[in-house]
């Protein structure tokens, strides 16, 4: 396969090219040296990039056939939800379909600032600003919060985009094992104290769905003098009396400088925000990155998650279903002998262990009318590979019993339970 696809590249070189090939690196060799995606599409067990046809939210429709989706982050159904699709299609109507420049110069409107001013009411801070996706947050307020002489402390299982936004940002990272806050003071107190100290930490963890412990790093922030920034992007809508996040769930939301969310989860759409005092707001607003330097999130999302937001306030039983939902299926997983981790969260992992063993039981349940997401190293440890499933407020107990039934068979045909 490797040699059928250098030929290929080969010929398509100019002659003057080919007179280099070979004789200087290539800096495209990786690139034809990579087979793991083509092998596992010849062994027909090749998970990503799925060509899902239509999408009802609970159910998707592949290669023409209905399943169960147990894979989406849509944990409170919002984004199929009438109020939502009808104020995305006004906003469209209203501005177009994009806003084609920055909000720092042309791209602001006021759609932006007063889903602002609500996100910064409901988690409780003093102002928000709001960003074209999740990543971007994480990877630009990091890097404009912490310099290249400063400490951040950072959970071995946290999100890609804080792992890329500490390195981004250049500073002395301090990787501490997951929750462990044993480790975290170990590194806390061994730091300069000539250094300021951020500490980063994911709300909701975004695999298993355990949730950091908050109220212990608070603690050990205002121990040993650092600020505090909570990832809640699985965490909103979810955590807290009225779904605020971590922060309100411990009781510890004046102990946390910045809340982050993003909006591609509970409110069913896309885009993030970041949440804190008015002093360090403004500051981020003139300095972030990927706030001054990319397109404004388009009026469409930002309408819809303003109309979910109203949703979430006004309805709590849809937090209520998807936490029973979820503890429906954890305990019944547990009682068919799955391993679930410590989640108590909709993320429920089904930790299997080897990847290939996942990716077959993957391929199983989607052919039975399950999805699911394989996880492997490096979103997970080595040998921790696991099926992510994750659960929402609109999964009916039909739905919930049919893949019950599916995990139990084909658990025991692959081994994963006895
Ligand atoms: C914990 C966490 N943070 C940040 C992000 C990035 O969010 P977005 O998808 O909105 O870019 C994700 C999304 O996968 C996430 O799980």
């Amino acid at each position: 396969m490797f040699i059928e696809f250098k030929d290929v590249a080969f010929q398509k070189m100019t002659a003057t090219r080919k007179r280099y090939f070979g004789r200087v690196p290539d800096i495209f060799t990786k690139m034809y040296n990579f087979t793991r995606a083509k092998t596992a599409k010849a062994l027909g067990y090749y998970p990503y990039f799925p060509n899902i046809e239509k999408s009802d939210a609970t159910e998707v429709t592949i290669d023409g056939q209905k399943r169960v989706m147990l894979g989406s982050n849509n944990y409170l159904g919002l984004s199929t939800h009438p109020k939502v699709v009808e104020a995305g299609i006004q906003a469209l109507k209203d501005y177009g379909s994009g806003l084609t420049g920055s909000r720092f110069l042309n791209g602001n409107v006021t759609l932006h600032m007063e889903l602002e001013q609500r996100l910064a009411k409901y988690v409780g801070m003093d102002r928000a600003l709001v960003f074209s996706s999740g990543f971007g947050v994480n990877l630009g307020i990091i890097s404009a919060v912490a310099g290249q002489n400063d400490y951040v402390f950072s959970d071995e299982m946290n999100h890609a985009s804080i792992v890329d936004g500490i390195r981004f940002a250049g500073s002395i990272k301090r990787k501490y094992r997951h929750n462990d806050m044993k480790d975290l003071e170990y590194h806390m107190a061994s730091a300069e104290l000539s250094r300021p100290r951020f500490i980063v930490t994911d709300g909701v963890f975004s695999m298993e769905g355990d949730i950091a412990k908050l109220d212990e790093i608070t603690a050990l922030a205002n121990k040993y003098h650092a600020r505090v920034m909570v990832d809640d992007a699985h965490s909103i809508g979810l955590l807290g009396p009225k779904g605020e996040g971590t922060a309100a769930h411990f009781g510890v939301t004046k102990d946390v400088d910045l809340i982050m969310g993003t909006f591609s989860k509970s409110f069913g759409s896309l885009g993030g925000f970041i949440a804190g005092e008015e002093a360090v707001i403004d500051y981020l607003q003139h300095h972030t990155r990927t706030m001054i330097f990319t397109a404004a999130l388009p009026p469409t999302n930002v309408a819809s998650t303003m109309a979910a937001l109203e949703l979430m306030e006004k309805e709590p039983d849809r937090r209520k279903a998807v936490m029973e939902n979820s503890k429906y299926m954890r305990e019944k997983l547990k009682s068919l002998g799955f391993e679930v981790g410590e989640t108590e969260t909709p993320i429920i992992p089904i930790i299997i262990g080897k990847d290939v063993k996942t990716f077959y039981m993957w391929k199983d349940l989607l052919a039975a009318g399950v999805y699911t997401n394989p996880i492997v190293s490096p979103a997970t440890p080595p040998g921790r590979a696991l099926l992510r499933t994750s659960y929402m407020a609109t999964h009916t107990r039909d739905q919930l019993d049919f893949c019950l039934e599916q995990f139990e068979k084909i658990g025991k045909q692959r081994r994963v339970i006895s």
